[in-house]
């Protein structure tokens, strides 16, 4: 794959995030915050770490609040400004996009993934493309997940991989593969959320792909999945098994899921582990909770 063309990152957000409900009744899923940062701002970082400029946002209804974060704030940053908190305004200042780097384009109905993905033909073109998940967060890695991909000189379509506990696969899309080769291995076959007896392997598909713009003659041609939702994972399957090579790439990170509730608690902790102050809050907290519950 001649990597130095990928230029584009397609996020899809187009999704209802019903697992947290009510929290996202009117707050896009992806606008939850890791402590003081959204899940949108990690993944949007990482695309632009690995080089691509052109951000394509697949957004839904109830979603503005995504395109409001990355746009300038006048009124805020001049207020900013004039009481001083400039490291505060700068951290705002950061999460504007550079001027035409950013299309918005909406999912009308949530009708899975792969639709969503499909949305956004038209603003990809015909050369390979980086899809990501807000809500797949990796941390602390060697390098950002996206440029670990990038860096993998794989044919075909390239997603990042990480074993999941078996009780977690149907989570998941899981990759059937021979064995890998140091951190890369060759897909047989992909499986979307399979059961546990059902899955070919633990080594589930986190939320980050470098995929073939023959993605979309697939996409657009795939029946809805037993949810009712058109799927990206059955859609590189058919590729796969018309000889497309699908390779998967453990990345070096820490990855949560930040679609379920046991990832947002994860990933928070983690930050704030890293933070002094907030690391012995935690440890406080602990404290403070353990005593609770030997006195009850
Ligand atoms: P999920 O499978 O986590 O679905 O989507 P969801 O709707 O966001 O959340 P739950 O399961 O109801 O809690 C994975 C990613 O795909 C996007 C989501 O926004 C999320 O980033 N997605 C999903 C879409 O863009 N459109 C869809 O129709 C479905």
């Amino acid at each position: 794959m001649t990597n130095h063309r990928i230029r584009k990152a397609v996020f899809p957000i187009g999704g209802l995030g019903t697992r947290f409900l009510p929290a996202t009744k009117a707050l896009p899923k992806e606008m939850l915050p890791i402590i003081d940062k959204p899940l949108i701002q990690f993944v949007v970082e990482e695309a632009l770490d690995a080089g691509f400029d052109q951000l394509i946002f697949v957004t839904g209804r109830g979603k503005e609040a995504v395109e409001n974060h990355f746009d300038t704030a006048f009124e805020l940053e001049r207020t900013l400004q004039e009481r001083g908190k400039l490291r505060v305004l700068e951290d705002v200042r950061a999460c504007s996009l550079a001027p035409g780097s950013a299309s918005y384009i909406r999912q009308q109905e949530p009708k899975g993934l792969g639709h969503a993905v499909l949305c956004a033909r038209h603003l990809v073109g015909d050369a390979p493309f980086a899809v990501l998940l807000a809500d797949e967060l990796i941390l602390g890695g060697a390098a950002p997940a996206l440029t670990e991909l990038v860096q993998t000189e794989a044919e075909g379509n390239v997603v990042a991989v990480a074993e999941v506990p078996q009780e977690h696969v149907s989570r998941y899309g899981i990759l059937a593969h021979r064995g890998c080769s140091g951190k890369t291995c060759v897909a047989q076959a992909i499986v979307e959320k399979p059961t546990p007896e059902e899955a070919p392997s633990r080594t589930a598909v986190v939320g980050r792909y470098i995929l073939s713009p023959r993605i979309f003659n697939y996409l657009e041609r795939q029946e809805p999945g037993p949810s009712g939702e058109i799927q990206l994972t059955d859609a590189i399957a058919a590729m796969l098994k018309e000889g497309v090579p699908l390779t998967g790439v453990h990345v070096s990170g820490v990855r949560f899921d930040c679609g379920a509730r046991d990832g947002v608690v994860g990933a928070t902790l983690f930050r704030a582990l890293q933070d002094p102050t907030l690391a012995a809050v935690v440890r406080d907290t602990i404290d403070i909770s353990n005593r609770e519950r030997i006195a009850s």
